[in-house]
């Protein structure tokens, strides 16, 4: 592997299943088109992005059963290094259709495994290892069962002088704002959570964002607003980035694309106004992939200087 991989840790990930069919109706056997299998969760998709972009990257995932061998093939497939954690549960499976004559697509996400306490640890020791050397550690995603809300604090506890950048939600989204993370990256919707209010206008957004920001323990925030792009935070003030304005296919994807984005800006050490473009740039070129179809590198490059940044 090449110098300095962005290491990336997926605790939740799932083997995501998408087909299509005509119509969505009740009752009838809906005979969908061949199905596409993909290696799925918040960290994979960085790595597979960053990837993409250029860089080298190690996927740390845990795996079980034949769902999870699924997926460790898949990432072999597209050349991905891999950690595999073998897990005692099986893997989870994502579904996702596309129903034909509207567009719409329908995702059934079903529950994961549940982790047992030594299964975390050597995730925990797995990633701490790989840290050593690395551009920067990624952790995104869900946590499943058997993993405590302070995990991320845990894990930035133990890792020393690589920058951490952390994607996740609720309670974990909480504790990863106290961990020292170098970045932390909520959605208008999870910083909403985080503030305990509705969230109107960008207005509002950025005024939670600052607030967040403020009394966290994080180096940057990057709240991501949608269409409206970002906001990005560190000690020194506030860059608020705009998205160019394109035609949505699907939005799926846009997030962790936009991770992969902002891990690639600072494992290239660039500025963060740099970094919060290359992220809203990613984000922007997810959303012009159909269905969960992550960003293309070529779409990036062409966006990146359409970010309008002051
Ligand atoms: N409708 C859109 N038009 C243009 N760009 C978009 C759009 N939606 C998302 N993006 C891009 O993707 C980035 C991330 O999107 P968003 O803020 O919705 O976060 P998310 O992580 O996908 O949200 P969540 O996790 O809450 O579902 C945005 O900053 C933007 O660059
Ligand atoms: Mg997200």
């Amino acid at each position: 592997m090449a110098e300095r991989p962005i290491v990336t840790l997926t605790l939740n990930p799932a083997l995501d299943i998408s087909s299509s069919v005509e119509f969505v109706t009740p009752s009838d056997k809906l005979r969908c088109q061949s199905p596409v299998f993909e290696p799925g969760g918040g960290g994979i998709n960085v790595s597979r992005v960053c990837q993409r972009l250029g860089e080298s990257t190690l996927a740390v995932v845990p795996l079980g059963g034949p769902t999870g061998s699924r997926i460790a093939d898949l990432l072999a497939a597209e050349r991905i290094d891999t950690t595999v954690i073998e897990i005692g549960d099986e893997t989870r499976q994502s579904f996702s259709i596309i129903e034909e004559a509207t567009g719409h697509q329908y995702r059934f996400v079903l529950p994961g495994p549940t982790m047992a306490a030594d299964e975390v640890a050597s995730a925990l020791s797995s990633v701490v290892a790989a840290a050593r050397g690395a551009a920067c550690v990624v952790v995104s995603g869900s946590l499943p069962d058997g993993v405590d809300h302070d995990f991320v604090i845990d894990l930035v506890a133990a890792i020393e002088d690589t920058p951490v950048i952390v994607d996740t939600s609720g309670p974990a989204l909480v504790a990863a704002l106290q961990s020292g993370a170098h970045m932390v990256k909520p959605s208008a919707r999870e910083l909403s959570y985080v503030v305990g209010r509705t969230l109107l206008t960008e207005a509002d957004i950025e005024d939670a964002a600052v607030e967040v920001k403020a009394r966290s323990k994080v180096d940057v925030l990057v709240a991501s607003i949608g269409a409206g792009g970002a906001i990005a935070i560190d000690d020194t003030g506030t860059v608020r980035l705009r998205a160019p304005t394109v035609q949505v296919r699907s939005t799926v994807g846009a997030g962790d694309s936009m991770v992969a984005g902002l891990a690639v800006g600072v494992s290239r050490r660039c500025e963060l106004i740099e970094s919060a473009a290359l992220g809203v740039a990613a984000g922007t070129a997810a959303v012009l992939t159909d269905g969960s179809k992550l960003c293309e590198a070529d779409e990036v490059e062409r966006l990146l200087p359409a970010v309008v940044r002051p």
